[in-house]
């Protein structure tokens, strides 16, 4: 019901009065009112003049399950969004939810992560309020040897989400890094519980640097944010959603072939490797190559000076 009212505040442009929404939604007025003092808790501007009924002023750059779900143009993602203020990691509380059996498209948010994770083991800074910080559970009908793909098709929605709002390029550094400006603005940790052909639940965590602008020592000189790049601070509920919206657009083909074989081209216009010369490592040793696209399976392909094509499906390149 609090997604609904603030839709209709967000859609009104005078006063909407308590009876009206009593009446469209069909619970007491004494409802509606809980209901607009906890948006006003929230930090929601709420005018509220008596024989006109209420007005929305101003909305705060919050991450509540009712922001994100008004408007909402997905099917089955975020149905079920749970939000925490403070998280030890979206990823390690979305596993415990899957192993207590949480649907199919789930997602678990934190405005503050204590110990995000990165992917090898590295911690992922996740400062309270400024960025996104989310972990979305998939049960999905497919060979746990597939399940990496799923991190490709994050990285596609998080570009194609990026890209709507901000005038400089995000690209895609294989596999799932977002790059802005040559520093990293986003990350996707997927993480995998299975058997040997059943998968139980895969967690796609994914992170976004939006309203950061201070960055350690150690990491300004590859790490950047949103608004570093852009000059100015970004709404996240409105990110959250596109990205939500365009994960489900792109999960949904991938599922059709269970491979990226509908998704290279896509994949590739965004993959800042493509054409360019990368150093991987591979077997242990180092090698340089020029990267030349992706294979259906999301392996990165690259040829050697040497003119052998080789196939990477694991690691990390630089470009
Ligand atoms: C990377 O190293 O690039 C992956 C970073 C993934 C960070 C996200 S933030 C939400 C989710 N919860 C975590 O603990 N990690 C992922």
């Amino acid at each position: 019901m609090k997604s609904k009212i603030l839709e209709f505040l967000k859609t009104n442009e005078g006063y909407i009065s308590g009876q009206e929404l009593s009446d469209i939604l069909g619970v007491s007025r004494t409802s509606i009112w809980k209901v607009i003092n906890q948006l006003k808790a929230e930090g929601y501007g709420i005018e509220s003049v008596s024989n006109k009924g209420y007005r929305l002023i101003d909305s705060p750059d919050i991450l509540s399950k009712a922001e994100i779900q008004y408007d909402l143009k997905t099917t089955v993602l975020g149905k079920e969004i749970i939000v925490y203020n403070q998280v030890d990691s979206t990823n390690k509380q979305a596993k415990k939810l899957a192993i207590d059996g949480e649907k199919h498209g789930t997602v678990i948010l934190a405005e503050e992560q204590l110990e995000g994770k990165g992917r090898r083991g590295r911690l992922w800074k996740s400062p309270p309020n400024k960025g996104i910080w989310l972990s979305i559970i998939l049960r999905p009908d497919l060979h746990p040897s597939k399940a990496s793909m799923l991190t490709l098709i994050a990285g596609l929605a998080v570009v194609h989400t990026i890209n709507r709002y901000t005038k400089n390029q995000a690209f895609i550094k294989w596999p799932n890094d977002i790059i802005i400006n040559e520093k990293k603005v986003s990350g996707t940790l997927t993480e995998m519980s299975s058997e040997l052909d059943v998968i139980n639940y895969v967690v796609v965590g994914i992170g976004v640097n939006v309203n950061t602008t201070d960055f350690d020592d150690e990491i300004k000189e590859i790490a950047t944010s949103l608004a570093n790049e852009e000059g100015k601070s970004f709404e996240r509920a409105l990110l959250v959603k596109g990205i939500l919206e365009s994960f489900e657009k792109f999960y949904d083909q991938f599922m059709v072939d269970k491979d990226l074989s509908h998704l290279i081209n896509e994949y590739e216009d965004n993959c800042i490797n493509v054409d360019k010369t990368v150093r991987v490592i591979l077997d242990g040793q180092e090698k340089i190559g020029k990267a030349i696209g992706i294979t259906k399976m999301g392996e990165l392909r690259f040829v050697q000076a040497s003119g052998e094509e080789m196939i990477l499906n694991s690691g990390e390149v630089s470009v």
